[in-house]
Parts: structure tokens; C-alpha cells; sequence
């Protein structure tokens, strides 16, 4: 197992217990979408797992090893195999597109190096071998605020592609987006997931999005795992027990 969680518990000093023992184990090469209605658990679920928010108890182990009471240096470590992708892309806006992929591997470049923007040559070609991925190459030296908001959560994308992770943790990445360039982001996290093997775990709202991209499903409710299985098996039954008794699908087409 890549990931084992078990009994994650994450209660926030305000007492909201947001977590009430969460457990699961996740494949290598597995495109696992969480879900549940807002409020549930999910962004506070995919930031326990690298401990961006810190889990109240409960334990996760990385490739065997435990990285919930590791030192500071092993969490480091552990965090560099792990990409981020967020609903609200966060880009440097006034900087180019290509600085912002860079950006992706500054945690190993000197400070001095990253402040005057002196990339070496390996780094700029990789961020355009990156930026080429999620067909965004003629782009590159755009400043990145000039890009629509599909064209910057590739943009995303390929900046987490920098640090070489072996997860993508990608908190409603496709939120703020249309149903068109929904389908194109996720595709290209497919793309990434099926090419390179690396394992993606994913909230999405729309569960058309789930039954297209998903692998597995988990989901959350009020803080507790209500569901684990395969999209196809959501059906009438399970999505009221999830969303409970007056929700109603909405597709993206
Ligand atoms: N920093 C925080 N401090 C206190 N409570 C928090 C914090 N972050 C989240 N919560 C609470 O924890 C619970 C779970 O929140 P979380 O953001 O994980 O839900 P979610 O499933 O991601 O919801 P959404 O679909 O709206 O993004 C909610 O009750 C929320 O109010
Ligand atoms: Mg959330």
C-alpha cells in the first residue's frame, strides 16, 4: 500500500470534529475521488494526508512508513512527494507562466537563485517538457493572469509535475470551471495518473465527473466514511444515503 490512514481523527481547536476516524488504504496508481456534501470533510481530509492541517490522532503511513510523528526533516521528505492542485489555482499572477511551473521545484533551489529568476537551462526545459504535458507549451511566457481559468489550472498541474510527485492531492480542482474545461482538466490528470502512474486523490462535486475519472470512490459524511467502492455502484439508493433524502443530481455533460 502506498497510503494506509487509519482512524484519522482531525477535531479543530474551534471543536468542530471534522474528522471522526477515517480509514483507508490507497493503492499506487489509483485516481481515488472523495465526496460528500459540503462541509463533510474532504478538504480537511486531503490536508491531513500531508499534514497541512494536523491530524488530532489516528496515523498514516507512506510507503510503510509513518510519517504522523516523523521529525520535521522526514516531513519534508515526505511532502516532496506530494503535489497540490487547488480549486482556486494559486498562481503568481503578475509572473510568467513559465516561472510559475519552476516555481513547482523552488523548495530545492537557493533562495538567492529563485529571487533573481536565474533557472538554470535543465530546469526551464523541464518546465516546458511539464508545460507541454497539459498543452499549454506556446504559453509559456505569458504572464500567467493573462490565462483563462481552465489554462491556469493546467498551469497548476504542471507546476506540481516539477516536484516529480508519486500523489496529487487536488482539492476541487475543476470547482470554479465550466463543464468543457472541467472535462479538459480532468483529463489531463487522467492523462498524468495513466501515463506516469501517479496516484491522484481528488474531491469533485459533480458525480459525473466521479463515474468518468474515479478509479474508487470514498465517501464523507459529517466527518465519517459512509461509502467505499466503485462509481458504478452509486446508485439511487447510496447517493441519498450520501446527500442525503432531498438532494437531486446535477450532470456535467
Ligand atoms: N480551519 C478550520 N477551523 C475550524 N473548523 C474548520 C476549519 N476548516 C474546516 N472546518 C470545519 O470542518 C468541517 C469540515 O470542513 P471541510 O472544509 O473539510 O469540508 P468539505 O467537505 O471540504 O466542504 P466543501 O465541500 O464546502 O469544501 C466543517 O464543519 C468546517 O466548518
Ligand atoms: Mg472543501
Amino acid at each position: 500500500m502506498m497510503l494506509e490512514i487509519k482512524n484519522l481523527q482531525k477535531i479543530y481547536p474551534n471543536g468542530t470534529h471534522a474528522l471522526k476516524g477515517i480509514s483507508v488504504n490507497i493503492k499506487q496508481g489509483e485516481f481515488l475521488v472523495v465526496i460528500g456534501l459540503s462541509g463533510s470533510g474532504k478538504s480537511t481530509f486531503l490536508r491531513c494526508i500531508n499534514r497541512l492541517h494536523e491530524p488530532t490522532s489516528g496515523s498514516i503511513c507512506f510507503n510503510g512508513r509513518d510519517v504522523t510523528h516523523c521529525s520535521s526533516t522526514e516531513l519534508r521528505e515526505y511532502r516532496k512527494n506530494i503535489g497540490m492542485v487547488f480549486q482556486h489555482f494559486n498562481l503568481i499572477k503578475r509572473r510568467s507562466v513559465l516561472d510559475n511551473v519552476i516555481s513547482g521545484r523552488l523548495a530545492s533551489i537557493p533562495v538567492w537563485n529563485s529571487l533573481i529568476g536565474n533557472f538554470s537551462q535543465e530546469l526551464k526545459n523541464e518546465a516546458l517538457a511539464n508545460l507541454d504535458i497539459v498543452g499549454l507549451a506556446e504559453k509559456a511566457f505569458v504572464r500567467a493572469d493573462t490565462l483563462s481559468g481552465g489554462q491556469q489550472q493546467r498551469v497548476a498541474i504542471a507546476r506540481t509535475l516539477m516536484q516529480h510527485p508519486q500523489i496529487i492531492l487536488a482539492d476541487e480542482p475543476v470547482a470554479s470551471l465550466d463543464p468543457a474545461t472541467s472535462h479538459s482538466v480532468m483529463q489531463y490528470l487522467e492523462r498524468i495518473n495513466q501515463e506516469r502512474g501517479t496516484t491522484i486523490i481528488c474531491n469533485l462535486h459533480f458525480l459525473s465527473l466521479v463515474r468518468q475519472y474515479a478509479t474508487r470512490v470514498i465517501a464523507l459524511k459529517a466527518g465519517e466514511l459512509v461509502f467505499e467502492g466503485v462509481p458504478h455502484e452509486i446508485d439511487r439508493a447510496w447517493f441519498t444515503r450520501i446527500y442525503g433524502e432531498d438532494a437531486v443530481e446535477v450532470e456535467v455533460e
